[in-house]
C-alpha cells in the first residue's frame, strides 16, 4: 500500500497539473510545524523559477483545487508559498483501517524482487563472542527483517572467520598439549577420523592462552603461521582439524545469538570461499590486474580523485597463503554463484572501511560483481562511561556472554516479584526485557556513531529505552484484557486531539519503514517506535478509555489501542525485540 505522502502526492500531482504545472512540483512532506499543519508542499517554490511565477501566485491556485477535496480539511496558502495540508478525520481513519488490515501493516514494500546478502556476525571460530561483536549483530538481524519487511529477499550469512591466523594458533597449541591425540600421529587418516577429542572447556581457554604466547615465543608463532598455511593450502590432517575446532566453537557461538534473537541463513565459514580461490585468481590474471610487490600479489585500487591514499590490496602472499582480503572477494564469487543478489550488505565495524574500500574496487575492476552492489554499512564502537571502549572491570575485553548475563540479572531483579508472570514464565520474560534493553540502546543510535553503554538508562522504565516500548504494548494488553476485545469495531469518528495525534503517528509509520530502508538505518524504526509509545502515553492518560460511558467513543479509543498494538509490534519485530504479554 502506498504511504500516507504517496497517497497525498498523487493527490497534489492532478492538482498541479490541472492548473497547467508539472506534477514533479507536487511533493509532500510531513509538516516540519506540527502546530501549524500535518503535511506540506513546497513546490510553488520550485515552480516560481519554472514559470517566471510568484510562488504564492502558484500556490494560490493550487490550494483553490485542493480545496474542494474532502479528504482534505486543510488546504492553505502559508508565508510566501508553502501549502499547509491536513487531512479530513475520515481519510485518518480509512488509511489507518487499511493499515490495520494490510498484511504487511503498512510498510511500503518493493516495486521488483530484489535480493540482499547481508553479511553480518563475523565471529570468529575458537574465540568466544566478545562485545565487538554485538554490534554487528544486533544492527544486523534488524537490517536483515527491515528488507524482509519490504518484500524483498534477505540471505544472511554469518560469514564465520575460520581461515586465519587463530586457527593455526589453536592448532600449535593443542600439538603441545596433546601429541598423543590421533591427528598428530604420522599415520593418521583424517578419512577415518572421528570427532576431535577437544572438550569445551579446553576450546575456551586454548585460544587466549596460545595468543598470550605467540607474543612471547617466536618459535611458537612461526609455527602457527605454517600452519595456518598448510590448512589454507589444503594439508588434510590440518584441514580436519580445523574443521573440527570450527565444529566445536559453532554451538556456543550460536547459543549467544539465540538468547540475542539473532539468527543467519547460512553459517558458511571464510574456508567456504576457499574453493573459488582459482576462479578468482584467474580472473584477475587474465586481466592482467595483478603484480608482484614486496612478497604478495596486489591489484591496485588507487583513482584519481581519491582523498586520501587507497594503497593497493593485497589478494595473496607470494607463499600462497590467503589473507583476510583474498576470502572476502572469493565470498563475491561464491555469493554471485549461489544467489546473485543485487545487493551484498557488509555490517561490519566502521573502522574495516578501508579494506572494503579496497575489497569493492577490486571487485569492481575484475568484474565478479555483475549487477550486485556492495555497501559497507559501518557501525561505530560501543563505550563504557569513560569514553573507551567498553571494558571488563579489570580493563579486559568483555564477552558478550557476560555482558548478556549482566543484562539478564537486572531484569530478573525487575521481574522476580512480578505479579504478572508466572515463576516459570519469569526467565524467558527476564530475556526478552534484556534483548530490547541491549538492542534498542543500541539501535536507538544511527549505526555509525559510537555510544556509550549505560545499564541504568537503557534499562529505565521511561525514555529511549526497550522497557518503554515492552511496557506499552503490555499497558495495551492489560487495557484489553478488562473488556471484550472481540467486540471492538471500526471508530465510528476521531473525539479527541490526543486520539487525533496518535492515529497520524500510526499513519506516518509507513514514511519511517521507507526511509530507514534507503539509509540503512533502523535507527528511523526505533525514533518511531519512541513516538508511537510516547503519543500512545499521552492518549491514555488524556482518555479514560476504561471508564467512558460514551460508547462509540470507548469503541474508537479501544480501536485505537488494538491497531497500535499491531504497528508497534510491527516496529518490534523488525528491530529484532519480542515483546511480553504483560509487565
Ligand atoms: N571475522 C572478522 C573480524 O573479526 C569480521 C568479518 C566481517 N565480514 C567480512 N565479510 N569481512 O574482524
Amino acid at each position: 500500500m502506498k504511504t500516507i505522502t504517496g497517497l497525498l502526492r498523487a493527490k497534489l500531482e492532478e492538482a498541479f497539473e490541472k492548473c497547467g504545472y508539472s506534477k514533479e512540483l507536487a511533493i509532500v512532506t510531513v509538516s516540519d510545524r506540527p502546530d501549524l499543519c500535518q503535511f506540506q508542499c513546497n513546490g510553488a517554490f520550485q515552480g516560481a523559477k519554472l514559470y517566471h511565477k510568484a510562488p504564492r501566485m502558484i500556490a494560490e491556485e493550487v490550494v483553490k483545487v485542493l480545496s474542494e477535496d474532502t479528504d482534505l480539511s486543510k488546504a492553505e496558502l502559508a508565508g510566501a508559498g508553502f501549502i499547509n495540508i491536513d487531512i479530513s478525520d475520515k481519510l485518518l481513519l480509512s488509511y489507518v483501517n487499511e493499515v490495520y488490515a494490510d498484511d504487511n501493516c503498512g510498510v511500503p514494500q518493493a516495486e521488483k524482487p530484489e535480493t540482499i546478502v547481508l553479511d553480518y556476525g563475523g565471529p570468529n571460530a575458537a574465540k568466544p563472542l566478545h562485545i565487538g561483536h554485538l554490534r554487528a549483530a544486533v544492527i544486523g538481524e534488524a537490517l536483515k527483517r527491515l528488507v524482509r519487511a519490504t518484500g524483498r529477499t534477505a540471505i544472511a550469512d554469518v560469514h564465520l572467520g575460520d581461515w586465519g591466523l587463530q586457527m593455526g594458533l589453536v592448532m600449535a597449541e593443542l600439538e603441545v598439549r596433546h601429541p598423543e591425540w590421533e591427528c598428530f600421529k604420522e599415520d593418521f587418516d583424517p578419512e577415518k577420523a572421528g570427532e576431535l577429542p577437544l572438550t569445551t572447556d579446553e576450546l575456551n581457554e586454548v585460544y587466549p592462552c596460545a595468543s598470550g604466547k605467540s607474543k612471547e615465543d617466536e618459535d611458537f608463532k612461526a609455527r602457527a603461521k605454517e600452519l595456518t598455511v598448510r590448512m589454507q593450502k589444503g594439508e588434510k590432517r590440518y584441514l580436519y582439524l580445523g574443521r573440527e575446532i570450527t565444529r566445536k566453537s559453532i554451538p556456543d557461538i550460536k547459543k549467544n545469538y539465540d538468547r540475542l534473537n539473532v539468527s543467519f541463513d547460512y553459517w558458511y565459514g571464510e574456508s567456504d570461499a576457499d574453493k573459488y580461490v582459482p576462479e578468482l585468481m584467474e580472473t584477475l590474471e587474465k586481466q592482467n590486474l595483478m603484480y608482484e610487490s614486496e612478497g604478495a600479489m596486489v591489484v591496485d585500487v588507487a583513482r584519481d580523485d581519491d582523498k586520501i591514499t587507497i594503497p593497493p590490496i593485497i589478494v595473496r602472499k607470494t607463499d600462497g597463503s590467503s589473507i583476510y582480503a583474498t576470502t572476502d572477494l572469493a565470498t563475491i564469487v561464491q555469493r554471485e554463484k549461489d544467489f546473485a543478489p543485487q545487493g551484498i550488505w557488509y555490517v561490519v565495524d566502521q573502522r574495516q572501511s578501508l579494506h572494503f574500500t579496497q575489497v569493492f574496487r577490486c571487485a569492481e575492476k575484475a568484474g565478479i560483481l555483475g549487477e550486485t552492489k556492495p555497501e559497507h554499512l559501518g557501525f561505530g564502537t560501543m563505550n563504557g562511561a569513560d569514553g573507551k571502549p567498553y571494558k571488563t572491570r579489570d580493563g579486559g575485553v568483555m564477552r558478550l556472554s557476560l555482558l548478556f548475563d549482566t543484562v539478564y540479572e537486572a531484569a530478573m531483579e525487575r521481574v522476580k516479584d512480578s505479579k504478572f508472570s508466572a515463576d516459570e514464565d519469569k526467565a524467558d520474560v527476564a530475556r526478552r526485557i534484556a534483548v530490547a534493553t541491549i538492542k534498542f540502546g543500541d539501535l536507538i543510535n544511527h549505526r555509525a556513531k559510537d555510544y556509550i553503554f549505560d545499564l541504568d538508562k537503557f534499562m529505565a522504565a521511561d525514555g529511549k529505552t526497550g522497557s518503554f516500548l515492552l511496557y506499552t504494548v503490555a499497558r495495551v494488553n492489560s487495557i484489553l484484557k478488562k473488556t471484550d476485545e472481540e467486540s471492538i469495531t471500526e471508530a465510528e469518528g476521531i473525539f479527541t486531539d490526543s486520539e487525533r495525534d496518535l492515529l497520524l503517528k500510526i499513519a506516518l509509520s509507513g514514511e519511517a519503514y521507507a526511509l530507514a530502508f534507503k539509509e540503512r538505518a533502523p535507527n528511523i524504526v526505533c525514533e518511531n517506535a519512541y513516538q508511537l509509545a510516547s503519543s500512545f502515553s499521552k492518549f491514555y492518560h488524556d482518555n479514560h478509555i476504561l471508564t467512558e460511558e460514551d460508547r462509540a467513543k470507548q469503541n474508537a479509543w479501544l480501536r485505537a489501542c488494538v491497531v497500535l498494538r499491531r504497528v508497534l509490534e510491527k516496529h518490534l519485530d523488525i528491530l529484532g525485540i519480542e515483546s511480553v504479554e504483560l509487565m
